[in-house]
């Protein structure tokens, strides 16, 4: 709600580790499913709350790499799912409902990031559109009887900074009249947020409770591909001797600073009653609607009003049921 939309606050920082948030916080027999649950930053997700006692499925489209990723994690267990693949998501879900196992946390952390050509799904969709959104989109609602059946439950939806600066293309949400690759993934983003609002409007009286979360900027410890050091140096991301930037009051952040919000999300009890809200640095974010460029030094990433808007939220909605079918 946006009248939520300022910091509780929870006391920790845009410095605070996932182990910071989750320390004293016991989640034996809870029920947790990351998608990505592998990459740089759902690793981390996934060991952090596993430590804390969560039996935690990792959602993963290649099953073997994501197996090799987590191998020696105690409490994890792979399944295959696809997020362009509705067929792969129906399937998914189907297996996770008919088990009769509750769901207590959905970490909807998968993403494609940034590709320099235009990809579409087998439905004609623009795949970081497919993959962060209506994937996800797809995957919560069959998930929504397991959810219910955990009588308190928690959807955490990984957005970015960037969802400030995306625009829904309402008119051209496949981007087939002009591609750009940053304009893919913003829209992808804000659309992680807008989804958040309405899915709580709709489901928090189901004790269902939706959170939207940017990480902060994330490149990893290195070393970094030859050919992406010039970019982020240009960013700031990464020094004259190419290496990691680590800057977290700037929003540079390890992956264990990046995690930190995203576990707070999906199972800290310093959330509960709230909902539909959007988390940085470790706490909900304040708004801040003043237009502020992107710079090396400066990565804007408070809550913008206009992401969390009611109205495209509950239009993005109706739109998403009909490109899921
Ligand atoms: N890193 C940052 O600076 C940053 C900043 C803001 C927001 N974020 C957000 O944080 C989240 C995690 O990002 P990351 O940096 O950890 O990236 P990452 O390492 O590339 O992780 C992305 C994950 O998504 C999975 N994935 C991609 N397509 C999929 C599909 N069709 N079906 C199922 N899984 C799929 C990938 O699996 P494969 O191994 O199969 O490719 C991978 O595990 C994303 O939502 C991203 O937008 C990251």
């Amino acid at each position: 709600m946006i009248d939520d939309q300022h910091p509780v606050p929870t006391g920790f920082t845009a410095s605070s580790t996932a182990d910071d948030v989750l320390r004293g916080v016991d989640l034996t027999g809870r029920d947790v499913i990351v998608t990505g649950g592998h990459g740089r930053l759902g690793r981390e997700v996934t060991r952090s709350l596993a430590a804390a006692g969560a039996s935690v499925v990792v959602a993963a489209r290649d099953t073997e790499r994501a197996a090799a990723a987590v191998a020696g994690i105690h409490g994890v267990e792979v399944q295959q799912l696809d997020l362009t693949e509705p067929t792969s998501i129906d399937a998914f879900a189907r297996r996770w409902v008919m088990s009769g196992r509750p769901l207590h946390a959905l970490v909807n952390n998968a993403a494609l990031l940034f590709t320099a050509e235009r990809l579409v799904d087998a439905r004609g969709n623009e795949r970081s559109f497919s993959t962060s959104h209506l994937g996800h989109f797809q995957l919560t609602r069959a998930l929504l009887p397991a959810l219910r059946r955990a009588h308190g439950a928690r959807v955490l939806t990984v957005t970015s900074g960037a969802a400030r600066i995306g625009q829904i293309h309402w008119d051209d949400l496949a981007f087939a009249r002009r591609y750009d690759a940053g304009a893919a993934y913003a829209q992808s983003k804000r659309a992680n947020v807008l989804f958040t609002v309405e899915l709580d409007r709709r489901h928090a009286e189901d004790g269902i409770r939706a959170f939207a979360a940017h990480p902060g900027v994330v490149i990893g410890p290195g070393p970094h591909a030859p050919d992406r050091i010039a970019a982020y140096r240009e960013q700031g991301l990464v020094d004259e001797h190419g290496e990691t930037v680590v800057d977290p009051d700037n929003g540079k952040k390890t992956v264990e600073q990046g995690a930190a919000t995203l576990v707070l999300g999906a199972a800290s009890p310093l959330l509960d009653g709230l909902g539909g809200v959007y988390l940085k640095d470790g706490d909900v974010a304040r708004i801040d609607d003043e237009v502020r460029p992107l710079t090396a030094d400066s990565i804007p990433a408070d809550a913008s009003s206009a992401m969390l808007d009611p109205d495209d939220a509950r239009r993005l909605w109706a739109v998403s049921e009909q490109l899921t079918g």
